[in-house]
């Protein structure tokens, strides 16, 4: 599938704008574990997946943009677009950045693709944000490096509304083939961390709904432990990080706030659970791994209520089956993605939760097989 997408891309662009410049790459994000703690300093193990965007581009002899997005067939010329379509804003967005700080005046064609389930949860929002960096920064000699592109990434992904940490972003520019990311989000430094899964399969299951409230719920979730840690700073009498606190050391909270308490709790907890997750690996211990993916789960739904009836429907599922160690709901949450670890002979077959899902919910689930590949790439046309 990826090739033809890519190919296709290219063979589009010709007919519409000519000879492409440049062609860039830029992957989808899944995580095994490690969910919310981004923006808390926290630990994370996310990977870059294989199934991709794909950006063509070339320099204009003027100072106009037109954008092309092949899987909607819409072609427009930024700024000049009435509805501009939900897309173009990220664009929108990255020009602005950039031309506040570069001063960008050179026009371009660009025309952009993707085989990454859009708005599945698996950030094709951050691929666009990166792809379309890197492409700029190629086109027009901008000499970014990568951890600049992550960053103004980030920044302009805030500008639009999601104050999201940069876990998905260092996964997109820095992915690499079998390993997954061990990012530590308060250093903002990583590790590679060997995945030779033996024939065990990452499996996610798109539940096919993206509930509305995602930003403002997930920038409460940030503003609510961030309040939790000003309490417990308070208590202690020093200005800690969430990496040197101890569930005791949160304990008193409980009788305060029960819903602080949660949000603190999940943070904790989960940043433990990551640790464990690098052990596990390490060992080759996939139940443990699977075990503690459940426990995220858990976790996501009842101390940060970040959960949703069809993503629990699907990882309660999942965790009763005798052929899957583990399952958990992965990124911001309010739908998307469950993420579960299969063990080893899984043929594709889940075809009763594939039934009974659209039996309770009316939705087909999306079931994908996602391994860690490379990240984000300029690519030979
Ligand atoms: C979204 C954000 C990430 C991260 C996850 C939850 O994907 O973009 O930064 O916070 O949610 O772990």
């Amino acid at each position: 599938m990826t090739p033809t997408r890519k190919k296709k891309v290219v063979a589009d662009f010709k007919t519409r704008f000519g000879e492409p410049e440049c062609l860039v790459r830029a992957p989808g994000r899944a995580n095994i574990i490690g969910e919310h703690v981004d923006y808390c300093e926290g630990l994370v193990l996310p990977f870059a997946i294989k199934q991709s965007m794909y950006f063509c581009g070339k320099r204009r002899n003027d100072s106009l943009v037109y954008l092309h997005a092949f899987d909607y067939s819409k072609t427009i010329q930024l700024e000049s677009e009435k509805e501009a379509p939900n897309w173009s804003k990220y664009f929108l967005q990255i020009i602005n950045l950039l031309g506040k700080k570069k001063g960008l005046n050179q026009g371009f064609d660009l025309s952009f693709g993707s085989d990454i389930p859009i708005g599945g949860g698996v950030s094709s929002s951050s691929a666009l944000c990166c792809g379309f960096l890197l492409l700029l920064n190629e086109l027009l000699g901008l000499r970014l490096s990568k951890r600049q592109i992550l960053n103004l990434a980030s920044e302009a992904e805030h500008g639009i509304g999601l104050r999201g940490g940069k876990m998905d972003q260092t996964a997109i520019m820095f992915g690499k083939k079998d390993k997954a990311i061990f990012l530590d989000c308060k250093n903002e430094t990583h590790q590679f961390i060997d995945l030779s899964l033996e024939e065990n399969k990452f499996v996610l299951f798109d539940t096919g709904v993206k509930h509305s409230l995602v930003d403002s719920e997930y920038n409460k979730r940030r503003e609510e432990v961030d309040l939790a840690l000003k309490c417990v700073c308070k208590s202690i009498g020093k200005e800690v990080s969430f990496r040197e606190l101890t569930l005791t050391d949160i304990a008193f909270l409980e009788k305060e706030s029960t819903v602080l308490f949660n949000r603190i709790s999940h943070v904790i907890s989960e940043i433990d659970r990551v640790k464990q997750s690098v052990k596990a690996i390490d060992a080759k211990e996939y139940s443990s791994l699977g075990l503690l993916m459940n426990d995220s789960h858990r976790s996501l739904k009842e101390r940060l209520e970040v959960s949703c009836n069809e993503l629990d429907f699907i990882a309660e599922h999942l965790q009763r089956q005798a052929n899957v160690y583990g399952a958990r709901m992965m990124g911001g949450g309010f739908g998307g993605n469950v993420i579960a670890l299969v063990k080893s002979g899984y043929s594709g077959g889940f075809n009763k939760l594939t039934s009974d899902y659209e039996e309770r919910f009316g939705i087909k689930l999306k079931i994908i097989e996602v391994e860690p590949g490379k990240g984000a790439s300029i690519e030979k046309i």
